[in-house]
């Protein structure tokens, strides 16, 4: 499952790549080479991301792929790139049958038509969805008169970001060829971790970032609903540093080394975060008539185990942590080797963004 706004090398094939994920507190990033029928993982960085205050510029962005791409030893100029959550428009769209390059266009001028904005400077990618089962006709596109209509999944992002993405990439010595809405990252991963969970079962995945959290729940391989919820760990460090008077470092500290002191302030944000959460769930139970089996969780704050309970207690619903980079081979240096399960939490952007540009 890919949604690329740019994928200059689709007719070339690529054998390996490196992808980063610029996330709003941290940038992962992996080196992924292709090897069998499987993924070969050579090297990974997790760096903090730069500061800015509203876009990242291309100077900046080139000064830290260059950092990037130094930490990961780097054998490619190849990149892939990631869309931040926030960035990105992820929306399911009725729209008449045409092209994906037509469908691009006919976005681009009538924005307001299918998105209720008016999004003319952005860049749109589609991905035609299945019918679904309340329509009995498998070939629509047949029916005499009417205007024969398809379900499609709609990314997009503002144009002046991509193009700024190319240019930084540029700057910097790589060549951007794959960028990718980064709320797709943990499903792609997904797909290749659990395939007969991703093909047969209905789950949400959720990521919980920095500035954010991410739900996406999918039925059968097929991404039906998608939210935003502008509530993730920088919130939680927040709520400590504020309760307690600190400052927001040594809020940080407590919150990671020693949450069971500040329990009932973190629930005070996680219950919240849960009760959006669990909103999309209800919503889809009640649209499809069917239950969630199961929440699958990554991001930074997943790895705390006081902060998964929590959630899962607000869910409702079976929730646990996956590891989204156990279905690679690894041919990390001895050190890497031995940090990666740390980390692995926070890489389904970066996996996930990888496997779909290879
Ligand atoms: N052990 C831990 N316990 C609790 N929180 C943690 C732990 N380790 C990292 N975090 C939190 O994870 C967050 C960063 O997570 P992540 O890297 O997934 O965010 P991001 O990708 O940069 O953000 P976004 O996805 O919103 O752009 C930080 O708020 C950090 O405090
Ligand atoms: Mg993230």
């Amino acid at each position: 499952m890919a949604r690329p706004f740019i994928n200059s090398g689709s007719i070339k094939r690529r054998d390996q790549i490196l992808a980063v994920d610029l996330g709003s507190r941290t940038t992962k990033a992996i080196h992924l080479q292709r090897r069998g029928n499987g993924f070969l993982l050579s090297r990974f960085a997790v760096l903090d991301a730069p500061i800015y205050d509203s876009t990242l510029s291309p100077e900046m962005l080139a000064e830290h792929l260059r950092a990037v791409s130094d930490a990961l030893g780097a054998k490619t100029r190849l990149l892939a790139l990631s869309t931040n959550v926030n960035d990105t428009l992820v929306r399911h769209v009725e729209m008449p049958r045409l092209q994906v390059d037509e469908m691009r266009l006919v976005l681009k001028h009538n924005s307001r038509n299918y998105l209720q904005q008016d999004l003319s400077n952005y860049i749109f990618d589609c991905h035609f969805l299945p019918p679904s089962n309340t329509s009995n006709s498998a070939d629509a596109g047949k029916a005499a008169g009417a205007v024969a209509k398809q379900k499609v999944l709609v990314a997009g992002a503002r144009k002046q970001l991509v193009d700024d993405y190319l240019a930084g990439a540029k700057t910097a010595g790589l060549t951007a060829e794959f960028i990718a809405p980064g709320l797709i990252g943990p499903v792609n991963a997904f797909e290749m971790a659990f395939p007969e969970v991703f093909a047969n079962e209905v789950v949400a995945l959720v990521d919980v970032g920095f500035k954010s959290s991410s739900i996406c729940i999918l039925q059968q391989g097929e991404l039906i609903l998608s939210r935003i919820v502008n509530i993730g760990g920088d919130r939680l460090t927040t709520a400590v540093a504020e309760a307690i008077s600190i400052s927001y470092a040594e809020a940080e500290g407590i919150k990671v080394g020693m949450a069971g002191e500040v329990e009932a302030i973190l629930e005070s944000v996680l219950v919240p975060l849960a009760t959006e959460l669990r909103a999309s769930l209800d919503f889809y139970e009640h649209q499809q008539d069917r239950p969630v089996a199961q929440v699958y969780m990554t991001g930074g704050s997943t790895r705390s185990e006081f902060i998964v309970q929590t959630l899962q207690n607000g869910l409702m619903t079976e929730t646990k942590t996956w590891n989204p980079t156990a279905f690679l081979q690894l041919d990390l240096p001895p050190q890497q080797a031995a940090e990666i399960e740390q980390v692995s939490a926070q890489m389904a952007v970066a996996v996930g963004t990888a496997v779909a540009a290879l």
